[in-house]
């Protein structure tokens, strides 16, 4: 058995006009899948972030990438895998790449999605609850319900250890804020949400409970993005929104950051990525140990400003998961590499 590839191309029916000029072999790949595509105005990235994986996995696959058609059976919102269950004894096909917007697709039910099916999605986004992850944090760090007494009880907790500030982020992305608690400790949550983009958390439709994470604040400099395949760290570069893998220059894990994330001109740190490495690769292995390696995830990482210290931040399944400038054909290597069943023997 080998590994096969499945993709789903993000609007097959064209491209960006300026593919030609700023991506012609990725657009030469897109053409042979799909060789009626006409140019037009489109987002570049948005095609870009889909058909690199498509030209990756082209190029490792030996041009043998299945593609996926629309139809009703797994709907797809930029979380594009995550409903797709393992099915242990079926061929192993590997599937990523970005989408925007609704989509649905046809999934083959003769393959066992590897890496990204739902089991791993779900044990990567439980990752507060993971020792590996919260001493790589290195923060106090609270998952906490929908519910005044427990967040109140949470925020008294932490007001009672010196905390002043904490960062809070819903589970889902909604928003994520650093707020400043009062002197007082009576009355926490709504004191220290007021006027804030939670304040309305707790009204919660038909009965549905949200999650936050509830931590204490640090000062994150040069934000870094490791992705993880298996136990091994494949690639990673700089949390830099303007850059796709097409900025990548060759490197495995591109040395480029910015100071203060969105905020300062990106400058090259060589010796702060290389920390960073030796950091993923120890992250990798207990993560390994403890949860599992049947899976792929991104590891976000920053410098203390204050300490020098690294922390991790956040990690996320790679599910609707933006890539900057990592090396794509090395993360295409290492899934091959990993998840490629076992050789049979001689
Ligand atoms: N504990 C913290 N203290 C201070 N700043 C933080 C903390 N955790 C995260 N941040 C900052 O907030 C940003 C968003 O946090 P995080 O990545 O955990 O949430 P998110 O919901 O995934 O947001 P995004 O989609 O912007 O990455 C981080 O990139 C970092 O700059
Ligand atoms: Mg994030």
């Amino acid at each position: 058995m080998t590994l096969s590839y499945l993709h789903r191309m993000h609007g097959p029916a064209s491209y960006p006009a300026e593919a030609a000029e700023r991506a012609p072999h990725i657009l030469k790949t897109w053409l042979r899948y799909s060789p009626d595509a006409k140019p037009e105005i489109r987002d570049f990235e948005d095609w870009a972030e889909n058909a690199i994986m498509l030209h990756e996995a082209d190029r490792i696959s030996g041009g043998k990438v299945r593609l996926l058609d629309a139809d009703s059976r797994i709907r797809m919102h930029g979380d594009c895998t995550s409903y797709v269950p393992s099915r242990p004894g079926a061929a192993p096909a590997f599937m990523y790449g970005m989408w925007r917007g609704s989509d649905s697709v046809s999934f083959p039910d003769d393959v066992d999605m590897v890496g990204n099916n739902a089991e791993a999605v779900r044990a990567v986004s439980a990752y507060p609850t993971a020792t590996a992850f919260l001493e790589a944090a290195g923060r106090d760090f609270h998952i906490c319900d929908a519910d005044t007494h427990q967040l109140n009880a949470v925020l008294k907790e932490m007001h009672d250890a010196g905390h002043r500030e904490v960062f809070i982020k819903t589970r889902f992305k909604e928003s994520a804020c650093r707020l400043t608690m009062p002197a007082e400790a009576d009355d926490l949550w709504y004191k220290t949400v007021r006027g804030s983009d939670l304040e309305w958390f707790l009204v919660q439709h038909e009965g549905a409970k949200g999650v936050l994470f509830i931590q204490g604040v640090f000062e994150p400099t040069h934000e870094y993005r490791m992705i993880i395949v298996g136990d091994q760290v494949s690639t990673g570069a700089g949390c830099v929104e303007a850059f796709t893998p097409l900025d990548n220059r060759g490197d495995l894990f591109d040395p480029r950051t910015e100071e203060v994330r969105n905020r300062s001109s990106v400058t090259r740190n060589p010796d702060i990525v290389a920390r960073y490495i030796e950091f993923a690769r120890s992250f990798a292995q207990v993560w390994a140990t403890e949860v599992g390696d049947d899976m792929m995830y991104s590891l976000d990482l920053a410098l203390d400003a204050t300490t020098g210290n690294i922390r991790a931040i956040e990690l996320n399944p790679m599910t609707n998961l933006g890539l900057y400038a990592c090396n794509s054909a090395a993360l295409a290597d290492a899934i091959a590499d990993v998840f490629a069943p076992a050789k049979e023997p001689a």
